[in-house]
């Protein structure tokens, strides 16, 4: 095969990772079932992440009645069905079947709508969105798929919306090897950290509006995911 397009680049591009390295591409056998089905692991949670709720309460995440929301890579749909209870009319999308079966398994037929799809090569139905989330799903691709994640990101969300992510902190956990280490060496490392700049700059045809790492929770305070090795970030995309 000769390259004569982009997205032939990156097909080629994902061949520099094999063996299952990549976590952002179907696979024979579906990583995450295995982590998924871990009783202990952190993410077998009915918890939102705490940003979510930091972000709503400072205004800053409206309420959702007459609004949409994409919970990407929403995994068993944590905050799929927080977004849905602050009544956003709310799809999640994720590449396992495993975690679709679950988190359709915990929620109410009318509550949201779980989809198996690959966000990075399937559009999502029902868009564009005024709410797109990702947690989680973003600090595993590798470098090259960002260009793919942009892309998909923008044929998805409204202008005016608004775009949140929570990924490693840089420092915290997650690679910080650069991104042609990176590719030469065809691992990932289990994910990339980011740090707020990083974010920024790749998502810099948005307007930055909040950057903030994960809270302790604090005795009183709603029950919440949290984790000091996480940060959180809130765009908004232009009119
Ligand atoms: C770290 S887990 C986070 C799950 C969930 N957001 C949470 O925080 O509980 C990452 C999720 O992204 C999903 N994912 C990875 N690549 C994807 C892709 N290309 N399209 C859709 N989902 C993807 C995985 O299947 C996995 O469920």
């Amino acid at each position: 095969m000769r390259v004569a397009t982009v997205e032939q680049l990156l097909d080629v591009l994902d061949g520099l990772f094999e063996g299952g390295s990549d976590l952002t591409r179907r696979q024979n056998v579906d990583p995450w079932e295995q982590i998924f089905t871990r009783p202990d692991h952190p993410l077998n949670s009915d918890l939102p992440d705490v940003n979510l709720l930091d972000w709503h309460a400072a205004g800053l995440l409206p309420d959702g009645e007459g609004l949409t929301a994409l919970d990407i890579g929403c995994g068993l749909g944590r905050n799929t069905r927080w977004l849905a209870r602050q009544g956003y009319q709310t799809i999640g999308v994720d590449i396992s079947a495993f975690a679709i079966v679950q988190a359709r398994t915990r929620t109410t037929a009318t509550e949201a709508t779980f989809l198996e799809s690959d966000f990075l090569r399937e559009a999502v139905p029902g868009g564009p969105f005024d709410l797109v989330y990702d947690s989680g799903c973003f600090h595993h691709l590798p470098p090259h798929r960002r260009l793919s994640y942009l892309h998909a990101l923008m044929a998805c969300l409204k202008p005016g919306g608004l775009f949140g992510i929570c990924t490693f902190a840089a420092g915290k956990m997650g690679s910080d090897v650069d991104d042609l280490a990176l590719l030469k060496q065809g691992k990932l490392e289990g994910g990339i950290g980011y740090s707020a700049d990083d974010l920024r700059e790749i998502f810099a045809d948005l307007e930055p509006l909040d950057s903030r790492p994960l809270r302790p929770l604090q005795i009183l305070s709603e029950p919440a995911f949290t984790f000091a090795f996480l940060s959180a970030s809130l765009f908004r995309r232009p009119l």
